[in-house]
């Protein structure tokens, strides 16, 4: 009826997964279903909002406009993989403290944006962040201190105070 399942290997947050999956299932319903890493939010599913914002071999993705199949092979982090044990990533404790969490919703996909940024990117000025983040959309008008949360990390990591 929903056609043949077929296999799907990928690595998620550094952790090798083999599983079968529809072949039009869409990888934030794979992740978030038959993974259960609903730390990836589900938003418009129109690749419009960026909630479902995930990094696939250094580059922010939406989950939702990527079938799972087309993950094959590919190196995944999703939110889930930021921490180290309780020691959260630079960038959610630069969020956290400086308030750039609102609802929470929209805030995982955000994230990821900035992570793929920052990887790519370590000392991105104010317009590269807002460039960056420009796809994650968010109802709270939180904007601002998300661009601010990332500078936050920028100064961290590049030395300043
Ligand atoms: Fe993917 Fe909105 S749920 S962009």
């Amino acid at each position: 009826m929903n056609g043949e399942l077929k296999e799907l290997k990928l690595t998620i947050n550094g952790k090798p997964y083999e599983l079968k999956v529809k072949p039009q299932a869409l990888l934030v319903d794979v992740l978030r279903k038959n993974l259960r890493l609903t730390g990836t939010k589900q938003g418009c599913l129109t690749s419009s909002c960026g909630a479902c914002t995930i990094v696939i071999d250094g580059k922010a993705v939406k989950s939702c406009s990527i079938l799972a199949l087309q993950a094959n092979g590919h190196e995944v982090t999703t939110i889930e993989g930021l921490a180290d044990g309780d020691k959260l990533h630079p960038i959610q404790e630069a969020f956290i403290e400086h308030g750039a969490v609102e609802c929470g919703f929209c805030t995982p996909g955000r994230v990821m944006s900035a992570k793929a940024l920052l990887d790519e990117n370590p000392n991105p000025t104010r317009e590269e962040i807002r460039e960056a983040m420009q796809s994650n959309l968010c109802a709270d008008e939180g904007y601002v201190k998300y661009i601010e949360a990332v500078e936050i990390v920028v100064k961290k990591t590049q030395g300043g105070s």
